[in-house]
């Protein structure tokens, strides 16, 4: 098939991680893939992913670069049959000591970002009847302490989701949230650099105040990190929810313990959660 009549697939964040491995995935199942990228020398990395894969400058808050990546996948003809909204990052922290300019920072990115992103898709996925799918998060669904602003941001990330998903039904467009549990990609290190310097940047007072537990969540980090799953396992459920004829409204992966803590009662939740930070 020629690349020109081959249905197209955006995904931004691609550089790395769960992005990374859903351009490999999606290029070696024949689609053409518009890979977002950010820095300049990653372009050249890109296209070492095969033959298929689009580099696009893509900064997700940046109005202007959204626009220039839109207009490149419009003028390559080809029918835009999916966008993946991979693009993220992580902050933690206790909010207490969290500048509010970096919380308008995670927002910006994984949340404002991604719907920015998606409105300028939107007719070329009308044109297709094509897909949506946002990368959430198990944090969408439980809000650990110490992580509250990436929680947040995944929290508000399934509002958009669940209701995009009824606005655009009339369209013939499914959205889909992938939600995964802890994947082995290069977010771990910037989520713990980023609290180191929430950490180090705050008032030596909050460190009395939380410096034990914040402490106790960093050694939880790299714990959480050794255990991850690759990223290919997100990337198959993305896959699904770009071309099975029936994709699913929400993609848990490896969430199992994050569902079943989300489901109980708030009382016997925070008590759980209280527990693991005086373990
Ligand atoms: N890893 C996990 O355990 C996990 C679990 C659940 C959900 N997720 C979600 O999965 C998604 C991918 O994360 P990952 O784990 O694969 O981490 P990652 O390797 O750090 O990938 C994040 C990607 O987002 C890009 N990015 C950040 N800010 C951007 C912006 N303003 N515009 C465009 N691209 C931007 C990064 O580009 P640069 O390289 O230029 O910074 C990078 O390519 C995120 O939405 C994350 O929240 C991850």
């Amino acid at each position: 098939m020629s690349v020109e009549t081959r249905r197209a697939v955006l995904v931004s964040g691609a550089t790395t991680g769960i992005g990374r491995a859903t351009v490999s995935l999606l290029v070696a199942h024949g689609f053409a893939v518009f890979a977002g990228y950010r820095a300049p020398d990653a372009a050249a990395e890109l296209e070492r992913a095969g033959m298929g894969v689009i580099p696009v400058r893509l900064d997700v808050t940046d109005a202007a670069c959204v626009a220039q990546a839109v207009a490149c996948v419009r003028a390559s003809g080809m029918p835009l049959l999916g966008l993946v909204n991979n693009a993220g990052l992580a902050l933690g922290g206790p909010l207490e000591c969290v500048p509010v300019d970096r919380l308008r920072d995670v927002f910006e990115t994984n949340v404002i970002g991604a719907v920015a992103l998606t409105q300028a898709c939107l007719p070329l996925l009308r044109a297709t009847h094509g897909r949506v799918v946002f990368v959430g998060s198990v944090a969408g669904r439980v809000s650990w302490p110490y992580s509250i602003p990436y929680n947040a941001s995944k929290f508000a990330l399934r509002a958009v989701a669940d209701g995009w998903r009824v606005e655009l039904s009339s369209s013939g467009i499914a959205v889909s949230l992938v939600e995964p549990g802890n994947v082995r990609t290069p977010i771990w290190r910037k989520a713990q650099a980023a609290a180191d310097d929430v950490v180090t940047s705050s008032d030596p007072d909050f460190l009395e105040v939380y410096g034990r537990h914040m402490r106790r969540v960093l050694a939880g980090l790299a714990e959480a990190e050794r255990s991850a799953m690759p990223p290919e396992r997100v990337a198959h459920a993305i896959l699904h929810a770009l071309s099975s004829t029936r994709p699913h409204p929400y993609y848990p992966v490896g969430a199992r313990l994050a569902l079943v803590v989300a489901a109980l009662p708030p009382g016997l939740r925070d008590r759980i959660l209280r527990a693991l930070l005086e373990r």
